[in-house]
């Protein structure tokens, strides 16, 4: 394998489930060595059925995907050989210490005999667990689950990294803590394909992120360039009581300087090239036209919960495309 081959590629990637479910219609990326990728999509939007095809537990319909030059359905054992999986569900057993777990998952990964202890110790102390290696599994929080199923999947030093949501439901000084070591891993060249639906996540953690929506994917870039592709800022007007009719959100949407109107939940979102000069003609407008000004107003540049919406198109409402 030259330097040059890419961690990962997925080609116009299928697959319809039985009953008809069309999880995954023709997606295509690549991850290059030491990079991290992120599939950011909702819950359903295929990211654990493009995952389960990637680390050969699942059939695509259509399509390809290549691990280090090496096609997973021609090749499957030298794919999975190169390749370090922890899933979205946790499959630990509890009645193990954390440190036999280790020990039990670099037999089966056959991790050569004479390395394992050095290799078990070493992947302890990178996360952090290597004072309580001695407990059982049973006594772990849910962070040190994860950091210990995370320390599985790096134990044959693969040279692609899966995590599906390898943070979901963890407290912020956790993720925190997975973040740093898994951005430590790019450093080694280690690439990484993640799956998240938290914003914060994706945007801090990737080098590359895709947006994904009924199996598809939307848009893809870094950070930086899917804000760009915003093409604007944003306004962000929180209603207090008031319920706006359908009059007042065409007047609204027809406010100079409004490119594109959203509503999430009790929130306006506009879409405008300058959110200095939008927001304070939206506060005005609303404390005239329904007699309460805004409960919260803020501008600037799109988050990448912005990015998504606009580029996903959830929640716009009847009649907008018209
Ligand atoms: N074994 C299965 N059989 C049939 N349909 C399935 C199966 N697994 C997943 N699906 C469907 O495929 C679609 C994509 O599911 P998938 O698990 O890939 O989504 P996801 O992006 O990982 O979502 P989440 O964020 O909730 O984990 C969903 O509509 C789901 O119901
Ligand atoms: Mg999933």
């Amino acid at each position: 394998m030259s330097d040059t081959t890419p961690a990962l590629r997925v080609d116009a990637l299928a697959k319809e489930y039985k009953g008809g479910i069309q999880a995954v219609r023709g997606i295509s990326f690549e991850i290059q060595p030491g990079e991290i990728f992120a599939l950011l999509g909702p819950n359903g939007a295929g990211k654990t059925t493009t995952i389960r095809i990637v680390v050969t537990l699942l059939r695509p319909s259509a399509g390809s995907v290549v691990v280090c030059g090496h096609d997973v359905s021609k090749e499957p054992d030298a794919a999975r050989a190169l390749l370090g999986y922890v899933p979205q569900e946790l499959a630990l057993d509890r009645h193990l210490t954390g440190r036999q777990h280790l020990e039990l998952s670099a037999r089966l990964y056959r991790v050569p005999k004479a390395e394992l202890g050095a290799r078990v110790d070493q992947l302890l102390e990178v996360v952090g667990l290597s004072d309580r290696a001695g407990d059982s599994i049973r006594k772990y929080s849910g962070g040190m689950k994860k950091r210990l199923d995370i320390a599985c999947g790096l134990l044959h030093r693969p040279k692609l990294l899966i995590l599906d949501e390898p943070t979901l439901g963890l407290d912020i000084q956790t993720r925190y803590r997975i973040w740093s070591f898994v951005a430590e891993l790019r450093a080694e060249g280690t690439a990484v394909l993640l799956t998240t639906h938290d914003m914060e996540e994706a945007d801090h953690l990737s080098d590359r992120i895709a947006i994904i929506d009924h199996g598809e994917i939307q848009a893809a870039g870094t950070s930086a360039e899917l804000k760009a592709a915003y093409g604007g800022e944003r306004v962000k007007a929180e209603l207090g009581r008031v319920e706006l009719s359908e009059e007042q959100r065409t007047k609204l949407a027809a406010l100079a300087g409004v490119e594109q109107l959203e509503e999430r939940g009790r929130a306006l979102l506009f879409v405008t090239p300058s959110g200095r000069e939008l927001a304070p003609r939206v506060a005005e407008w609303l404390e005239q036209e329904t007699g309460e000004p805004p409960r919260s107003l803020s501008f600037g540049p799109p988050g990448l919960d912005d990015v998504f919406l606009k580029i996903t198109g959830h929640d716009i409402r009847d009649g907008d495309e018209a």
